[in-house]
């Protein structure tokens, strides 16, 4: 499967949760996944973090605590290479609050769910990077408040980051590969349908269908280590 990119000037790669499992990250969907061990509603809505805070703090502290034990995988390495010999637009945007596609070295990198790598201050607005557990104790750097500090996470309900940037690059790409995302949940289960108005091609690399796998141009199904490497190899 070697994809011709001698025609190709501007490329958006999406990617989700399938492209951390082989490094030993849960999905969420799949079985023994995130949502089967714990409700949305506790873990990822403003309202379980106003209702309880604690709760929401263990659960990404424990997600946080994981990052230490697990490294990038050769689907992560072989986009961040990719980057950086291909000649053309390339944006990599990652609905994972991991930092593996950091680590493995992509630079034109957006977390439109945020990062389990950040907290961010309700009150000021600061947002920091942090290696350590979050409390209804921790305190804001800049505005010395108590009780105010949250994962730096786009939970449901919330606006994705970085949204204009991301869309303003969907309308103008020529090559749009979704990557270990189910299509569940939008706006990124819609970015390839956005492509696809851009008159981009567009390509599903994922262990198997996802919701919108019909309508995608090219479809290959396997695990993103042997899927993503042989996708983007290098000329
Ligand atoms: N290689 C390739 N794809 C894989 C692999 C693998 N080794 N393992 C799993 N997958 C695929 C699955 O087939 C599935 O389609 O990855 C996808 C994971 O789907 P989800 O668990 O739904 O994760 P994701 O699509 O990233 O979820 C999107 O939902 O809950 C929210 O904020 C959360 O960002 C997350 C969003």
């Amino acid at each position: 499967m070697i994809a011709d990119f001698s025609c190709i000037h501007s490329i958006v790669v999406l990617t989700g949760a399938g492209i951390s499992a082989e490094s030993g990250l849960s999905t969420f969907r799949l079985k023994d996944g995130l949502w089967d061990n714990h409700k949305v509603e506790d873990v990822a809505t403003p309202e379980a973090f106003r209702r309880n805070p604690d709760q929401v703090h263990k659960f990404y502290n424990a997600r946080r605590r994981q990052l230490n034990s697990v490294v990038p995988n050769a689907a992560h390495r072989a986009l961040a290479r990719f980057e950086q010999h291909f000649a053309g637009n390339f944006l990599l945007v990652t609905q994972n609050v991991d930092d593996l596609h950091d680590r493995a070295g992509s630079k034109n990198l957006i977390h439109m769910h945020g990062e389990l790598l950040q907290s961010r201050c309700t009150d000021c607005g600061i947002i920091e990077k942090i290696v350590y557990d979050l409390s209804t104790e921790s305190v804001c750097v800049r505005c010395q408040r108590t009780g105010t500090i949250r994962p730096n996470i786009v939970w449901f309900g919330e606006i994705p980051l970085a949204m204009e940037t991301i869309y303003d690059a969907l309308s103008q790409c020529d090559l749009f590969v979704s990557i270990g995302t189910s299509g569940n949940v939008y706006p990124a289960a819609g970015f390839f349908q956005q492509a696809k108005m851009a008159g981009a091609q567009t390509i599903e690399l994922n262990l198997d269908p996802s919701e919108g796998a019909s309508s995608f141009d090219d479809c290959h199904y396997g695990l993103a280590t042997e899927l993503v490497p042989d996708f983007f190899q290098l000329p």
